[in-house]
């Protein structure tokens, strides 16, 4: 895992915060919001966009990490926000989250208030696919 400053984790949850404010979540009223990290320091943010056909929804952390390569940059965490008591990524993310391997660290948030969770991709996702089934 990337050793986050407490300053930096700060910053990645508030943008994560911010970014769920602007989550378009009519049909589950859940919202989430998503800040990637980037090597230089730089921060992408997603939010959560569902759609009337259910399956095409897309999950904010899914749509920051969208960002962040769109910009050419590389992912080391990812924060995500959603209601409380905050909740991991789920099996999707996971998966998409394990495609960086530069990208180490997850930080769950609530809406508000200081506290947090730390925890590693490989952590919440043992034995990811790989297509070249290399153990990870
Ligand atoms: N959602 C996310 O944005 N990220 C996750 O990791 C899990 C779920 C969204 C999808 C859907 O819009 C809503 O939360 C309820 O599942």
């Amino acid at each position: 895992m990337v050793d986050l400053a407490p300053a930096t984790t700060k910053r990645l949850i508030e943008s994560a915060r911010r970014a769920r404010a602007n989550a378009y979540a009519p049909y589950s009223r859940y919202l989430v919001g998503a800040a990637v990290l980037s090597a230089d320091g730089r921060v992408f943010v997603g939010c959560n966009v569902e759609n009337s056909s259910y399956g095409l929804s897309m999950c904010a952390e899914r749509n920051a990490i969208a960002a962040a390569v769109v910009a050419g940059t590389t992912p080391v965490a990812v924060a995500v926000v959603t209601e409380a008591p905050p909740a991991g990524p789920c099996g999707a993310c996971r998966q998409v989250l394990a495609e960086f391997p530069t990208l180490t660290t997850v930080v769950s948030a609530a809406p508000s208030g200081p506290d947090y969770t730390l925890a590693s991709v490989h952590e919440l996702l043992p034995h990811a696919f790989r297509l070249d089934a290399k153990e990870s």
